[in-house]
């Protein structure tokens, strides 16, 4: 392996005409991961298209924070603009800014303490309908919970079971559509008329009728909402022109993707831990009972929830939902000791960073007691599970929160308990979530599920 900086090494293992695409679809995590071995900044080949990748924690926050203007987003956001091509997650440049500056204080930490209250009530009837002895495809219960905090807090709406459902599956379909054709951009077979880019047609429908039904309600009646679609409806530019209605679904779109299924696979492995490790959630009950011993959990009570948080923290480390996030150069730009030449397509993966072994002792150890108040912070930039910089997750405040309250109001009465023998494997598609994940709820009896709720 050569040891000048200017070169990049390539992985070993890449065959003719396909490159690295067979691992990459086989077990790309393992595969990420394994090229940790072959420096802090590796090559690899997908079909004919060169991918680098960047594995060490000081070279990803160079790019995401000081070097941020010499990049894009790059490939896989160029995918997601399937949701809507001028969302917020995906905008580039001035449109980008101007956008975010506008939405930002809707996410404020301060903000979201006045989001509390509807989150726990929009919560609540999922948790409690649950009976003793059901058995729940936790995945998709925390997903459904995710999505309607969000079209609650920021939309004001209450989807009844059935649309919820049809705008889960239509957002897991374009995610699923969208990373697939990351992974293998041959611009042909997305234009086809397969019976899968049908479905991503109609998945798009599913989502723009069910938002644009929200967002017809707002314009009938302005005065009885103050949300994130208000503030959308009322922007102006310098010239006046307000934003057009297909602007406002994608980014109400974008922030509804964005923000539902990273939160619930959070939740859906944190269950899973305590699963296996039931002295910590003894101590996750013991914590619980005693600060919701007092009432309802309220922006009062849940910084209280100091171990819960730590599990949340521990989970976001061990189970990064972002696993795969690209970039693209715009100019030939300097990496660390590396040139970069312009157009060079990056990826760089929370998950991967965030199970070395270099920065974390003992990576692959479920160990919340790693966030323990004495115990030391890990180096700068070796914990981004929502990014850095300009383009940081700006639901970070919200996702924190709510990933706190569900964690706490479903352990203030239930312990849930994995199906014996079975196996859960992480699947990295657009996040890392468990193969497949059936627990069953067992009653705990205490009082402090009445009160917490
Ligand atoms: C545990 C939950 C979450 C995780 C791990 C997460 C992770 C991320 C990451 C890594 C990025 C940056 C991608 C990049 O650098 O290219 C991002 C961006 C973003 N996230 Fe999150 N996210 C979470 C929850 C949420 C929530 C709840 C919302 C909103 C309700 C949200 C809204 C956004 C938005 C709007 C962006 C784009 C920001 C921009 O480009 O300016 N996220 N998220």
């Amino acid at each position: 392996m050569t040891t000048d900086p200017q070169v990049i090494p390539i992985a070993p293992g890449r065959l003719p005409l396909i490159g690295h695409a067979l691992p990459l679809m086989r077990d790309r995590l393992a595969f990420l991961q394994r090229l940790r071995a072959y420096g802090p900044i590796v090559r690899i080949t997908v079909g004919p298209k060169e991918v680098t990748v960047v594995n060490a924690p000081d070279l990803i926050q160079e790019m995401l924070t000081v070097k941020a203007d010499e990049f894009t987003k790059g490939l896989l956001f160029e995918k997601l603009k399937l949701f809507g091509k001028d969302a917020l997650p995906v905008a580039e440049g001035k449109p980008h800014l101007t956008r975010r500056r506008l939405m930002q204080p809707a996410f404020h930490r301060q903000q979201v303490n006045g989001y509390i209250e509807t989150m726990r009530d929009t919560v609540t009837p999922a948790i409690t309908s649950w009976q003793h002895g059901d058995v729940l495809d936790l995945k998709t219960e925390m997903q459904l919970m995710t999505q309607n905090t969000v079209m609650s807090v920021l939309l004001s709406a209450r989807p009844h079971p059935e649309p919820a459902h049809a705008i889960l599956q239509s957002v897991d379909r374009v995610f699923t559509a969208a990373l697939r054709r990351a992974l293998l951009p041959v611009l042909l077979l997305e234009r086809l008329p397969t019976r899968r880019n049908r479905q991503v047609t109609t998945a798009s429908r599913i989502l723009r009728t069910a938002v644009g039904a929200v967002v017809a309600e707002h314009r009938a009646n302005p005065d009885a909402y103050d949300d994130i679609v208000s503030l959308l409806l009322a922007v102006q530019d310098e010239t006046g022109k307000c934003l057009s209605d297909d602007e406002i679904l994608s980014e109400v779109i974008g922030l509804l993707a964005a923000g539902s299924e990273t939160t619930a696979v959070v939740l859906a492995w944190l269950f899973y831990e305590l699963g296996r490790h039931p002295g910590l959630e003894e101590r996750l009950h013991d914590e619980v009972d005693t600060v919701l011993a007092g009432g309802p959990i309220t922006a009062e009570r849940l910084p209280q929830l100091a171990f819960t948080r730590q599990l949340v923290s521990e989970t976001l480390r061990l189970y990064s939902p972002a696993w795969l996030v690209t970039r693209q150069a715009t100019t030939s730009v300097q990496l660390g000791q590396t040139r970069l030449p312009a157009g060079t397509d990056l990826v760089w993966s929370p998950y991967t960073l965030h199970r070395d072994p270099g920065l974390y002792p003992d990576p692959l150890r479920f160990d919340p007691d790693r966030w323990a108040p004495e115990r030391p912070r890990p180096p700068k930039g070796a914990f981004i599970p929502f990014g850095a910089g300009k383009r940081q997750c700006m639901g970070d405040a919200f996702a924190w929160a709510e990933a706190t309250l569900i964690a706490a109001l479903v352990a203030s009465r239930w312990r849930l308990r994995p199906e014996p023998g079975a196996v859960v494997r992480p699947v990295g598609e657009i996040t890392v979530h468990p193969s497949a994940l059936r627990m069953a709820v067992a009653a705990r009896h205490t009082t402090t599920a009445r009160k917490a709720a």
